[in-house]
């Protein structure tokens, strides 16, 4: 079943494929093989939206492999793809959302891509330096030109969320969003369920995290990046495995994998409009698709509620 992306008349999925894992930047063993059938899995099973971004591999490996994966199915899937990021000479990430370089960044997206317009354009980050206005007036310049159809806006605060809405009507956000990270509730979640704006949360799985394979012994390889984030250290890691002994025993309950229960509890939050769901293997997103078709009851939202509050009892486990 689809969904409405804010009042553009897209109609998405609301898991969508997130296509950072297969750029192999900071996920390992990542082949070109097991990308394209990742994709056409994941079309099969009901996805129709699909998020990469400019920045997604040193080469732009990410759209490379979906143009090629879609080309065949371009007018049945959703793209998105974002501007505003990229990396230097050595490999640091640099924000950089200058019009010129938004407008070379989405020209190259699109022979990438092997399209000539993209279904939703996200600016991917405030630079800090460009005023949000200018860089707004680029991405509203791309959106008359046709080459999109509707834009979006990501990592920004409220009120860059607020300035760039005023000189380009937003379709979409997309910030981060999962169990162990609810700080759009405060502000970003009701300011777009106020203005029809839908909210495309990135890492509702918290990087594999909240997808329950990783336990208490699980051996991380050293070239795992996923080493250098707060929750995958201690004492957040074992909370969080508390919290994962909860949810199994809900998910077994139920019937449900634990992917599954933590994609099931996000779409239910208000507000929420898309879980992007990042995978590099096809059986991941097979999983984790069957999630759209779940409906919890406010009972089961609740037992979940209550088991986050009470090993996670800061509910912000840093980035
Ligand atoms: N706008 C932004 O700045 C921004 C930032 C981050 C992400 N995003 C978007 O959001 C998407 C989602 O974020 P993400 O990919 O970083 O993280 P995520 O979706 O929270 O987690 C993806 C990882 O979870 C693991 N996984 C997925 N399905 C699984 C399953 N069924 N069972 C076990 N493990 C599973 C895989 O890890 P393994 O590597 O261990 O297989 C995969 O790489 C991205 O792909 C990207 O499109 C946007």
């Amino acid at each position: 079943m689809l969904t409405k992306l804010g009042t553009s008349g897209i109609e998405v999925s609301r898991v969508g494929l997130g296509l950072w894992p297969i750029a192999g930047m900071t996920t390992l063993e990542v082949s070109e093989q097991d990308s394209l059938l990742t994709i056409q899995q994941a079309f099969e099973g009901g996805i129709n939206f699909f998020d990469t971004a400019y920045c997604y591999g040193t080469d732009g490996i990410s759209e490379r492999l979906l143009g090629l994966a879609v080309a065949a199915c371009r007018d049945r899937v959703v793209i998105a793809t974002k501007c505003g990021v990229h990396w230097d000479e050595n490999l640091s990430r640099v924000n950089d959302a200058s019009p010129a370089r938004l407008q070379y960044e989405f020209d190259t997206s699109l022979q990438r891509l092997g399209t000539d317009f993209v279904d939703l354009l996200y600016l991917h980050s405030p630079d800090r330096k460009t005023p949000i206005e200018k860089s707004a007036q680029a991405l509203l310049a791309i959106r008359e030109s046709g080459k999109a159809r509707a834009i979006g806006l990501s990592n920004a605060t409220l009120e860059e969320t607020c300035r760039f809405h005023a000189v380009c009507p937003l379709t979409a956000i997309q910030p981060r969003y999962n169990m162990l990270q609810r700080e759009i509730e405060a502000d970003l979640l009701p300011w777009a369920i106020e203005h029809g704006v839908a909210v495309v949360c990135y890492w509702p799985l918290m990087k594999g995290l909240l997808a329950g394979k990783m336990r208490r012994d699980f051996v991380f390889d050293p070239r795992d990046k996923r080493l250098s984030y707060p929750i995958f250290q201690p004492p957040l890691w074992d909370r969080a495995q508390d919290l994962l002994d909860e949810l199994d025993a809900i998910a077994h309950e139920l019937g449900l994998s634990i992917a599954q229960l933590v994609i099931a509890w996000t779409l239910a939050q208000p507000g929420i409009t898309v879980a992007l769901c990042g995978a590099k293997r096809p059986w991941q997103i097979t999983e984790t698709l069957a999630a759209q078709d779940v409906r919890l009851t406010s009972a089961d939202l609740e037992r979940i509620d209550k088991a986050i509050a009470t090993c996670m009892p800061s509910l912000n486990a840093g980035s």
